[in-house]
């Protein structure tokens, strides 16, 4: 975190305001501190602590804007939003890509390699899908496994803690996903893929 910073101007400030009540208990003796000019600068060192205390409360709400933005855990339970890092890829259809988008938006369920262990999936009901038991996902066509990553579990009848990601992936990283999903099946997934583009 930046150390904060205090404008020069309200320092200047302050040193005037300090200079002038000293000069103010003057050898004639009169309280000139609360002259029109002090209580102004005053005024104006007042008004600008509060403006700099609310430009720090405001960059503080952007950071944790921020943090909330990039964690993708607390996000994709309710919104299926994906995070930025998979923003960063390249396009294309790749198995690199496809992991990448993965770790990032799906592992917090299924697990980093599909065991449906990710740190999320033990409050679930149902569980994650086991990405790596190649008896269930083998069975499940490209395009099935599109729509529900694209449409949600519900849309083929399946439970909607699994959300939609159509909106915030593109049909390139979909297809990464599917490309990476197929490699962690056991037995080994042997059908097509979807293809490089
Ligand atoms: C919030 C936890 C959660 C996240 C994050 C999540 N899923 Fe799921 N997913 C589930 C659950 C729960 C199911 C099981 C739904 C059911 O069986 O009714 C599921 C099921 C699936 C299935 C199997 C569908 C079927 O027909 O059996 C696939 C494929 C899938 N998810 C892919 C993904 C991909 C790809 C991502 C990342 C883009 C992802 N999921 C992110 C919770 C999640």
């Amino acid at each position: 975190m930046a150390p904060t910073r205090v404008p020069s101007s309200i320092v200047f400030a302050l040193l005037t305001a300090v200079l002038l009540s000293l000069t103010g208990c003057g050898d004639d003796g009169t309280e000139r501190f609360e002259s029109e000019e002090t209580r102004a600068i005053r005024e104006k060192v007042r008004a600008e602590m509060a403006n700099e205390r609310l430009e720090r409360i405001g960059s503080r709400l952007a950071r944790m804007n921020e943090s909330l933005a990039s964690s993708p855990n607390a996000f994709a339970l309710t919104s299926g939003e994906a995070s930025d890092d998979e923003e960063e890829a390249s396009a294309g259809v790749s198995l690199e890509n496809g992991e990448a988008v993965y770790t990032a938006n799906c592992s917090s369920c299924h697990g980093a390699r599909g065991q449906g262990d990710g740190p999320l999936s033990a409050g679930l009901q149902p569980q994650p899908a086991k990405h790596a038991d190649g008896g269930y996902m083998n069975a499940l066509s490209n395009e099935h496994i599109y729509k529900v990553i694209a449409e949600g579990g519900a849309a083929v009848g399946k439970s909607s803690m699994m959300a939609p990601w159509g909106t915030s992936l593109s049909e390139d990283q979909i297809n990464s996903l599917i490309v990476f999903i197929r490699t962690l099946a056991d037995p080994a997934y042997t059908g097509p893929v979807p293809g490089e583009s």
